[in-house]
């Protein structure tokens, strides 16, 4: 329909002007005859063959002005047709490269108006549209972007940008690689790719890396891009980042894991100590039964005493981890203070390995709820962990024996925290011990060094408190310990 308005339109107009420019040659020439037919018949005398040329010349002139006024007339016309299609194809060279602001403006009631003000109106709508899409891209939480076929980035989201950090201009014509953790497998691209293409879909758990290096846990969803002629063009990618839900998931599974190994060690620790304490006195009392030059029974009681001494310090940690502990001792806490007070109780230890501390301690920090010395007992554990590393990496002094301390105030999903981080630059944990970390007699140290249940106790500590304890290390590199812990928002006076 629409095609043959304008093939009609087009043909009128080539008649119009074709019939305008014959009308003014026609014209001219019959207005030249006539006026010169006019002023001869006006004569009295026949007209003499010089005057009939004269005449004929005059006609000539008249015909040739005529001819060129329409010419010059047709030249107008026919500009001020092109003219509003060389607008309208510039409008349209804009629109497709996704400008579309300019609208044209042609006065009237043509048809060629009325195409003009249909085409704007179609601007107006694609421009409204294309709004639309910007919002809704702009909206979404999920990182959202499209790679051709060999995988380098096309089209990269407002949400990619914040949840990757980098920006369009960095990131269009990369491959999406970029983006992926140096852990995933270097085919795994190609693999999510094919299997876009022949399932419609691939999605799966991908660790990302971030602008700044930092890991992101995401689930992204990939689908092909197709042509209508179901040529695939491209793939679009839609990534949700997982990293606090998984970092939550690890806590409650920790949580759950840590409530039944409780009960099993409390049990265990019940059973232990009362043939302990009859092992520890019937020792004690051998000791002082067998003759003092008796060195080589002395001798066998006294390794009997020490390492029951050693059982009843294990058996005390396991209680201690195992404890329901009491929240009702609870009081208002500046963190700074119990910081300053952890690192008098190991400063002397610290300085003597040469370890430098770096203090970031914000001067007015929140209030924080909790048991001043089990969070204390935290501190000294992570101070003592990281000792250890930076000890095992540099024997002696070294410029990067360091130990950052940081606080700060954050806002995590809407709640407020107090934020401490201890970041060591010693020897790191290796990927697979970071899973195990937390559990109960899981440690590196030599035999008799450690007993492995620090960090599984003040996992349960910063739980009890409501708060978070996250680890993020580099083998060989470094290990940074983040401790979130609520702040108090109550009446300090409620207290006591
Ligand atoms: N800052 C750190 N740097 C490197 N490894 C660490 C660090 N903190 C903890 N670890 C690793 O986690 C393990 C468990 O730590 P945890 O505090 O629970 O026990 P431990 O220090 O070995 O023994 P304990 O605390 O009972 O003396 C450590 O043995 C070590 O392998
Ligand atoms: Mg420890």
């Amino acid at each position: 329909m629409e095609k043959k308005r304008f093939g009609g339109l087009g043909l009128r107009l080539f008649i119009l002007t074709q019939v305008f420019t014959t009308l003014i040659v026609l014209g001219t020439g019959f207005w030249a005859i006539e006026t010169n037919r006019m002023a001869l018949l006006r004569r009295k005398k026949p007209p003499t063959i010089w005057q009939v040329k004269q005449s004929l010349q005059t006609i000539r002139v008249k015909v040739l002005i005529g001819g060129v006024i329409a010419c010059l007339s047709g030249i107008a016309l026919t500009l001020a047709i092109t003219k509003p299609i060389k607008k309208l194809i510039e409008s349209v060279q804009s629109a497709a490269v996704g400008d579309f602001t300019k609208t044209i403006d042609v006065p009237g009631q043509f048809e060629f108006s009325q195409l003009v003000q249909a085409y704007n109106q179609m601007l107006s709508s694609l421009k409204k549209s294309e709004e639309h899409l910007r919002k809704v891209f702009y909206a979404a939480d999920d990182a959202i972007m499209t790679t051709d076929r060999e995988g380098r980035i096309t089209l990269w989201s407002e949400s990619s940008e914040r949840m990757f950090g980098y920006g369009k201009d960095y990131i269009v014509g990369k491959g999406l690689s970029t983006v992926h953790s140096p852990k995933m497998k270097p085919d795994l691209i190609q693999h999510m790719q094919e299997s876009a293409m022949e399932k419609g879909r691939w999605q799966g758990e991908i660790v990302y890396s971030n602008s700044k290096g930092h890991s992101i846990d995401g689930w992204c969803v990939m689908t092909t891009l197709t042509e209508e002629t179901g040529e695939i063009i491209g793939y679009l990618s839609v990534v949700r980042d997982m990293t606090e839900k998984k970092q939550m998931e690890m806590q409650l599974i920790q949580a759950d894991k840590m409530a039944s190994l409780g009960e099993l060690a409390a049990g265990v620790a019940h059973e232990i100590n009362n043939p302990l304490s009859g092992i520890l006195s019937n020792a004690e009392f051998l000791q002082e039964e067998i003759p003092e030059n008796n060195e080589e029974q002395q001798e066998e009681i006294r390794e009997i005493v020490e390492n029951s001494q050693r059982i009843k310090t294990i058996v005390q940690d396991l209680l201690n981890f195992s404890r329901q502990r009491d929240s009702k001792t609870y009081t208002t806490l500046d963190i700074s203070s119990v910081i300053a007070s952890s690192l008098n109780l190991t400063e002397h230890q610290i300085h003597l390995d040469r370890i430098k501390i770096i203090k970031e301690i914000r001067e007015t920090l929140p209030f924080v709820r909790g048991s001043f010395n089990q969070i204390e007992q935290v501190f000294i554990n992570l101070l003592s962990n990281a000792r250890h590393a930076l000890n095992q990496k540099y024997p002696s002094l070294h410029e990067d024996k360091t130990l950052l301390i940081r606080t700060d105030q954050v806002e995590e999903n809407g709640r407020k925290y107090v934020r401490v981080e201890f970041h060591d630059k010693g020897i790191g944990i290796p990927e697979e011990d970071m899973d195990k970390i937390f559990n109960p007699f899981f440690t590196s140290k030599e035999q008799g060094q450690g007993t492995g249940l620090g960090l599984s106790i003040s996992f349960n500590i910063i739980q009890e408190h409501k708060g978070t304890i996250r680890f993020d290390s580099k083998e060989g590199e470094y290990t940074k310990v983040t401790i979130d812990l609520p702040i108090y928002e109550g009446d300090i006076e409620d207290d006591e």
